[in-house]
């Protein structure tokens, strides 16, 4: 079946100095711990390799936020996959709605940043979600329809079940407006529905769906404990190392 995850997004937050005492500081509180879930942290690009060390031998894993949309070459600022891969790390957040909105990434980027990440052993948590407007008219179902297609339905059914998918609705990022458990559980059975008649029951049942968007201590148990919703993926609330481990907890 499929793995429950529990995923950081750190966003531009964090000093190489701050992040690794981040790091360090969530290992320690894992110490003795056996998590019912995966644990990863999305760093910046500059700590990832340094934090890949920091949490050697504890049940953390790291992810990149975004990478490159071509392999190498001229392409001033860039980090590619390979790069990535070559630090350590096992996933990397593609599709952010912050990245859709402010870096103009299309569904075409996304699509070759997900086969650029395959390619090089990352497992992407590839986001989805609709914004306010779109929940108000009703159109989140066809939204997220359209973010899968456009990016990842191109897959075969044995890349696609290497990844994984965060439905963020937009309305719910930094907000704290969280979704109710009810209106999570919803979309999620719907992602998990196309999933289905794209790919069949058995990749969609074994395809983690983690929710994002103001999920935090007070509301992860609520949230995880509807069967559609694998985990989550922590803006805010990962920025605490005793916030980020409660959250951890509520499995
Ligand atoms: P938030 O962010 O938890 O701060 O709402 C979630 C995300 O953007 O991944």
């Amino acid at each position: 079946m499929r793995k429950n995850i529990v995923a950081g997004n750190w966003k531009m937050n964090k000093t190489l100095q701050e992040g690794i005492a981040l790091a360090t500081e969530l290992k320690d509180a894992l110490v003795g711990t056996t998590p019912n879930c995966d644990v990863v942290i999305g760093t910046p690009f500059i700590h990832l390799a340094t934090v890949v060390e920091t949490v050697k031998k504890s049940p953390i894993k790291v992810a990149a936020q975004n990478c490159a949309d071509k392999e190498s070459g001229a392409y001033t600022g860039e980090v590619s996959a390979s790069m990535i891969k070559s630090t350590g790390v096992n996933y990397v957040i593609l599709g952010h709605s912050e990245r859709r909105a402010y870096y103009g990434e299309t569904f075409e980027i996304l699509r070759n940043k997900v086969l650029l990440a395959l390619k090089n052993e990352l497992t992407p948590i590839f986001c989805i979600g609709e914004l306010k407007e779109e929940r108000e008219a009703n159109k989140q179902n066809e939204v997220v329809k359209a973010q899968l297609e456009g990016s990842v339905f191109n897959l075969s059914a044995t890349d696609f079940g290497k990844i994984v998918i965060a439905y963020e609705p937009v309305w719910a990022i930094g907000t704290g407006l969280t979704a109710t458990s009810e209106q999570a559980q919803e979309i999620h059975a719907f992602i998990r529905s196309l999933i289905a008649d794209k790919y069949g029951k058995e990749v969609a049942d074994s395809t983690s769906i983690l929710y994002g968007g103001s999920c935090n201590a007070g509301n992860a148990a609520e949230l995880f404990s509807k069967p559609d919703v694998d985990g989550g993926l922590i803006g805010g609330a990962s920025l605490k190392a005793v916030d980020f481990k409660a959250i951890i907890s509520a499995f």
